[in-house]
């Protein structure tokens, strides 16, 4: 196969920043996404009405003509069930960061049992909770020893659709089988790279991310969930830019920005290892099932095309830049 054509592709983890940030990344999205879920780890969170208001109208001028459905979440805090209802049908989920995890949580959940009241409110809401699931140990056993968390919530609110959130381990990937309520989102990155791409040579900033890239057997697991198309699963870009100077610098920025390559370089993938039938379904089909979704009409083609990706898109610098990709959008 050397095209195809995917029906209303879907990036369900996004962050697209806000004022000139936003500008600059979001068009990139809605250029090839239908839609994507768009995180509210603002540096003042998005986490009332208002703000979710000021920020929805500003995707929208950002991203013109395009169609493109912005997906937008809350920043998780106590919320009482009238709060939520007033935003209930502009919001598709509540993001939970646990306190200080990564970029701009500082005002995260500081413990679980504090959370229950408005985690069970979402519960009879039907709003999904959306985890970024790290807990504060070792960095590379933090996924691992945050499957304890999940486990609490899945039992605890067995009707809540809980997304574990850009997973990068085996044991994750496992853990889906373990409550019927868990899903879970992929990253591009991490179903192609492996800390060693991140500090095994020269350091790479711009590969660097929360959660870090693992070892090669959990790259294989997500990969082989990826390109099964699990039906648990669905491609999350977590595309995270950061400006340059935030980057190249001693204490980077955790983030990835891949918006700008990511569908390109999933056909790439799926193509390499025979997988292109089941791309419609990762990155678009199961989100639409598991969220209850109906994405606005767009079709993107692809087609295997060589083209090579710049050194920046402003100043920001993508995932793989200057590399090349053999698979292209058909404009
Ligand atoms: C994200 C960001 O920069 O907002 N960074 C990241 O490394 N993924 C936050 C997040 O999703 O953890
Ligand atoms: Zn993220």
């Amino acid at each position: 196969m050397t095209r195809i054509t995917l029906s209303s592709p879907l990036d369900m983890h996004l962050h697209l920043r806000e004022g000139a940030m936003l500008k600059l990344v979001a068009p990139l999205s809605a250029k090839m996404f239908a839609g994507a879920v768009i995180m509210p780890n603002l540096v003042l969170p998005v986490d009332n009405r208002e703000k979710l208001e000021k920020y929805i109208l500003e995707i929208k001028n950002a991203v013109g003509n395009e169609i493109f459905m912005p997906y937008m979440t809350l920043f998780f805090r106590g919320y009482s069930e009238m709060e939520l209802a007033k935003v209930k049908y502009d919001i598709i989920g509540v993001k939970l960061y646990p306190a200080g995890i990564t970029t701009n949580s500082e005002n995260g959940m500081q413990s679980l049992k504090k959370s229950e009241k408005t985690l069970s409110i979402l519960q009879e809401m039907e709003i999904p909770l959306l985890v970024h699931g790290e807990s504060g140990g070792f960095v590379l056993d933090r996924e691992k020893d945050f499957l304890s968390t999940y486990n609490k919530l899945a039992r605890k609110f067995p009707r809540l659709k809980i997304i574990m959130e850009h997973i990068t381990t085996r044991e994750a990937v496992k853990f889906l089988d373990k409550h019927e309520n868990l899903y879970a989102t992929i990253t591009l990155h991490h179903l192609l790279i492996t800390l060693d791409d991140v500090a095994g040579g020269l350091l790479a900033p711009h590969l660097f991310c929360k959660p870090i890239a693992k070892r090669p057997e959990d790259r294989d697991a997500l990969l082989e969930a990826a390109l099964n198309a699990h039906p648990k699963v669905m491609f999350g870009s977590d595309s995270a830019p950061h400006p340059i100077h935030k980057k190249e610098s001693s204490g980077c920025a955790a983030g990835i920005f891949s918006a700008p390559v990511s569908l390109p370089m999933l056909a790439e993938l799926f193509a390499k290892h025979g997988a292109l039938d089941n791309l419609q379904t990762f990155i678009s089909d199961n989100a639409r099932k598991i969220y209850k979704i109906t994405p606005p009409a767009k079709t993107i083609t692809l087609e295997k095309r060589t083209w090579r990706i710049p050194e920046n898109y402003g100043y920001v610098v993508p995932f793989m830049a200057e590399t090349s990709v053999s698979w292209g959008i058909v404009k």
